[in-house]
C-alpha cells in the first residue's frame, strides 16, 4: 500500500496491491482523473491517459491551452460554470448571486491512517499502518473557501474511501448547495448498472441496466435513506457475473437524503456523483466555518459481483461496525411484534418469553406498545415511561427482571424520532416537530416527526431513554422510525437555515445513538425502519445490527436478503422465523424453510411459540442449537451467492476463512413437475480438501468436486416432503487427507 506523489509529472498514485486509483493536477491547476480500477505498476508519469483535445464548442481555463477542455475530461471534482456541462460534485451561492467557482489545486498531505469524521459515521482503522490517506486541498482564489479532499486505502482491501470538506476563510458568506462525497469519472461506458431498490417489504431487489447515454441513478428524499433506493450503486460489465469480471460497488455511509448519480456524456465518459442529495439542501458557509461530507466507499473487484460484496462485507463488519458486538456471537432473540402487536399483557409476555428460554432462545424482546397509554399506533409515541400498569403491573424495570429471572436477557423497542398527537410530550412541545408554518401537518401511521436538527429536542428524548435504560436490565435496544418527513421545517431556525434541516436531522439522529452507545456501551443496538428503510451503513455505526424487512414471508426474505447481500455482511441482517400464513404475503412455508432463510442472518422469532405444535417447537429447539452452533461461522465467513432466488431456485452458503468448514444452503421455490435433476455448485471450499457433508463419514469429495462437478440435489434432502418452498442445509466439513 502507498500513496505516491511526482513532483515532475504532478501525479498522486493511491495503491495497493489490488487497486490503482490515480489523480493528476492539470496545467489549469484543477484536478484531473487518471485511473481507477486493477493494479498498474507506478511510474513516474501517466498524463498519457489524458484524454483531450480541441473539439468544436469546448471550454478551455487558460489562453493557449487547448488541450484539457473541462467538459471532455476525467475531472476529479467537478465544478459548475467553468465549462464543464455535466453534472458537478459542487455548487457554491455566492452573495452576488453566482454559483460559477473554480478549484485550484494548492497543496496535499498524506499520512498513516485515517482520520475520524466529526459527528458522522465512517469506516475506521484500529492501528495506523492499516490505511494510508491522501488530503489535497483545493482553493477557490476568489471566494478563498478551501475544498480538502480525503482519500483512504486500506492495505488489505481494494477499497478507497472517500469525503470532501468545505472550509470558508474568505470574508463572503456563500452557500454550499451541492457538496458531494465523491465523483468518479470512468472512460468509457460498456457497464450495466445495478441498484438495490424497492419498496417497504420488498427490500433491497436487485435491479439492473444497460447504462444509457443521459442521467441514471438512484436517490432520496424522505428524510431516511429508504426502502425504496438503498445508498449504493454497482457498476459492472456486461460479461461481469458472480465469479468473474470487473464491478466497481459505490456505497455511501449515510442515512438520510441521498443521490448516486451516474451521467453518460455523448462521448462515452461515465460520471458517478454519490452523496448527500442536493434537492432543497442548503448549507450557510460564514467566514471561519466548514461542512464535512459524509464518507464514500469505492470498492473495486475484477472477481466479479461476488468478491466486491465480500469486500464491502469484511470491511463493513470489522472496520464500520463498532463495540463490544462487533465480534460477540448476537444472541438468539424472540420478539413479541408479529404475535401480539400492543395487545399485550404481562403474563402472556412471560408465557412466550418462558417458551423461547425452554426452546434455547436466549433474548426477549419487547416490541411497540409498552409506553404510556399506547394499544394501538394512534397515541403515546414520546412518552417513553410506562403509565398502564395494568398491562405491566411492574413497570419495565419489574418485567426485565422476571426474564432475566427465566435466564434470558431482554430487550426494548423504542421509536425516539417521532411523536403522537396524544401524548404527553405532543401536549408539552407542540412546537417541536417538523412542521411548515401555515402549512396543514401530514400524518403517517398518525405520528408525527420531532425536529431531531434541535439539540434540546433530542437531549429531551436523551433524558428519557437514559433513565430507562438505567433503570431497566436492559440488554437490546431496537430503534425504529415508521415514517419518513413530510414538511420539513424546523420551528426555531430562520429562512436561511431551513436547507440544512434534513441534514441537521440526521445528524441529531447520530449524536443520541453515539450518547446512547457512549452511556451503554454492553447494549447490543438493532436499527429498524418499517423493516428495512434504513438499512444503510450510516446506522451500522451505531447498530451493528438491522431489522431486514417486515416481510418475514421465507420466499420474499430470500429475495431481500440476497439483494442486500450485495453490499451488508450476514451479521447485519435481523432475521426471524414468524407465523403463517404470512402476515404480509399469506404464504404459507415450512418452518423448517423459514429457518433455513433466516439462519442467514442474524437469527431470531418473531410469533407466538405457545400456538406451535410439540412437533414444530421440536423443529425450532433444533434451528435454534444449530444457529448457536454456527452463527461464527455464518456470520463471519465468506458470503458466496449461488443461484438467485429471483429466477427459478435459490441457493447460497458460507465458507469459513480457512476453508475447514462450510454451510450451503438450496431453496426449492415452486414445485415443477416432472422436475430435472438439480446439482448445486458449491463455492469457495478449498479445492484439494477433502469434505463430508452432514457428518456422512461414508462418502467424502473433494473440494474441486463439490465446486465444479457439484452435488447431486435428492428430494429426500428437502425439508416437508420437498414439495413447494422447500429447502436442505447442508453442514461440510473438512476431514484429514487420510480420510478415505
Ligand atoms: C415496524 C417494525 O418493522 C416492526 O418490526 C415493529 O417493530 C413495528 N414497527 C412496531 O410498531
Amino acid at each position: 500500500m502507498a500513496i505516491n506523489y511526482s513532483e515532475k509529472s504532478k501525479k498522486f498514485h493511491i495503491f495497493n496491491d489490488k487497486i490503482s486509483y490515480i489523480i493528476q493536477i492539470l496545467d489549469d491547476n484543477c484536478l484531473g482523473n487518471l485511473y481507477f480500477g486493477k493494479h498498474i505498476h507506478d511510474k513516474e508519469d501517466f498524463s498519457h491517459l489524458l484524454q483531450g483535445g480541441l473539439r468544436s464548442l469546448a471550454v478551455f481555463h487558460k489562453e493557449n491551452y487547448y488541450f484539457m477542455s473541462p467538459q471532455y475530461t476525467k475531472m476529479e471534482y467537478p465544478t459548475y460554470g467553468t465549462g464543464d456541462y455535466r453534472h458537478p460534485a459542487v455548487e457554491i451561492k455566492q452573495e452576488n448571486g453566482s454559483r460559477v467557482v473554480f478549484f485550484e489545486y494548492e497543496s496535499y498531505k498524506i499520512f498513516k491512517g485515517k482520520k475520524k469524521l466529526m459527528g458522522l459515521p465512517a469506516t475506521y482503522v484500529e492501528s495506523e499502518q492499516e490505511a494510508e490517506t491522501l488530503e489535497i486541498t483545493l482553493i477557490d482564489k476568489l471566494l478563498e473557501v478551501h475544498c480538502i479532499l480525503s482519500y483512504t486505502i486500506y492495505k488489505e482491501y481494494p477499497v478507497i474511501t472517500r469525503n470532501a470538506r468545505f472550509i470558508n476563510n474568505g470574508s463572503e458568506n456563500v452557500i454550499l448547495e451541492r457538496a458531494l462525497s465523491a465523483s468518479v469519472d470512468l472512460p468509457d461506458a460498456d457497464f450495466e448498472l445495478l441498484t438495490l431498490s424497492g419498496a417497504w417489504s420488498r427490500e433491497r431487489h436487485i435491479k439492473t441496466s444497460k447504462l444509457q447515454q443521459g442521467i441514471q441513478g438512484v436517490y432520496s428524499k424522505c428524510g431516511a435513506s429508504s426502502a425504496e433506493h438503498n445508498p449504493c450503486v454497482i457498476l459492472k460489465r456486461p460479461n461481469t457475473d458472480e465469479s468473474i469480471g470487473e464491478a466497481y460497488g459505490f456505497s455511501l455511509v449515510y442515512s438520510g437524503n441521498h443521490m448516486e448519480q451516474i451521467e453518460v456524456d455523448t462521448n462515452d465518459l461515465t460520471r458517478v456523483l454519490i452523496g448527500i442529495n442536493p434537492d432543497t439542501f442548503e448549507w450557510p458557509l460564514n467566514n471561519g466555518e466548514e461542512f464535512q461530507t459524509p464518507e464514500a466507499v469505492m470498492v473495486y473487484s475484477d472477481e466479479g459481483l461476488n468478491k466486491m460484496s465480500q469486500t464491502f462485507h469484511k470491511l463493513y463488519r470489522t472496520r464500520l461496525v463498532r463495540g463490544i458486538w462487533r465480534d460477540k456471537a448476537r444472541p438468539i432473540l424472540i420478539n413479541n411484534w408479529e404475535a401480539t402487536e400492543t395487545n399485550f399483557t404481562e403474563e402472556q409476555i412471560l408465557e412466550i418469553a418462558r417458551t423461547g428460554k425452554a426452546l434455547g432462545m436466549e433474548l426477549f424482546v419487547l416490541d411497540d406498545g409498552w409506553f404510556g397509554k399506547r394499544e394501538d399506533d394512534k397515541t403515546s409515541l414520546g412518552d417513553w415511561y410506562v403509565t398502564n400498569f395494568k398491562k405491566l403491573p411492574d413497570g419495565i424495570n419489574g418485567l426485565s427482571q422476571k426474564i432475566e429471572a427465566l435466564g434470558m436477557k431482554f430487550g426494548l423497542w423504542f421509536e425516539p424520532e417521532m411523536v403522537n398527537k396524544d401524548s404527553d410530550l405532543y401536549r408539552a412541545h407542540p412546537d417541536w416537530v417538523l412542521q411548515a408554518p401555515g402549512r396543514s401537518l401530514s400524518l403517517s401511521r398518525n405520528q408525527y416527526v420531532l425536529d431531531f436538527s434541535r439539540p434540546e429536542v433530542v437531549d429531551h428524548i436523551y433524558n428519557m431513554m437514559e433513565r430507562i435504560l438505567d433503570t431497566a436490565h436492559i440488554s437490546y435496544v431496537k430503534w425504529d422510525m415508521n415514517r419518513y418527513i413530510s414538511e420539513c421545517y424546523s420551528n426555531h431556525k430562520p429562512a436561511s437555515r431551513q436547507g440544512m434541516v434534513f441534514h441537521e436531522y440526521i445528524l441529531g439522529v447520530y449524536s443520541l445513538y453515539e450518547r446512547l452507545i457512549e452511556k451503554f456501551p454492553d447494549i447490543l443496538f438493532e436499527s429498524c425502519s418499517s423493516g428495512g428503510a434504513r438499512f444503510d451503513p450510516g446506522m451500522l455505526y451505531y447498530a451493528p445490527q438491522a431489522w431486514t424487512s417486515d416481510d418475514t414471508d421465507a420466499v420474499e426474505r430470500l429475495k431481500i436478503q440476497y439483494g442486500t447481500s450485495y453490499v451488508y455482511p450476514l451479521s447485519s441482517m435481523g432475521a426471524h422465523v414468524s407465523k403463517v400464513p404470512n402476515l404480509q404475503v399469506g404464504r404459507t412455508t415450512p418452518i423448517e424453510t423459514r429457518g433455513n432463510v433466516a439462519q442467514f442472518g442474524v437469527f431470531g422469532y418473531e410469533l407466538n411459540l405457545n400456538l406451535l405444535s410439540e412437533e414444530e417447537k421440536t423443529i425450532v429447539g433444533k434451528q435454534v442449537a444449530f444457529a448457536k452452533e454456527h452463527r461464527e461461522l455464518i456470520h463471519q465467513g465468506l458470503f458466496y451467492r449461488i443461484n438467485s432466488p429471483f429466477e427459478e431456485v435459490g441457493s447460497w452458503m458460507v465458507v469459513s476463512e480457512d476453508r475447514e468448514k462450510a454451510i450451503a444452503a438450496y431453496y426449492k421455490l415452486l414445485s415443477i413437475p416432472n422436475e430435472p435433476w438439480r446439482r448445486l455448485y458449491l463455492k469457495g471450499l478449498d479445492k484439494d480438501k477433502k469434505y463430508v457433508i452432514n457428518n456422512d463419514k461414508s462418502r467424502v469429495y473433494y473440494g474441486d468436486e463439490l465446486m465444479n462437478a457439484g452435488m447431486v440435489i435428492h428430494k429426500e434432502d428437502l425439508c416437508a416432503g420437498g414439495g413447494d418452498f422447500t429447502s436442505a442445509v447442508y453442514f461440510i466439513k473438512a476431514v484429514e487427507k487420510s480420510f478415505c
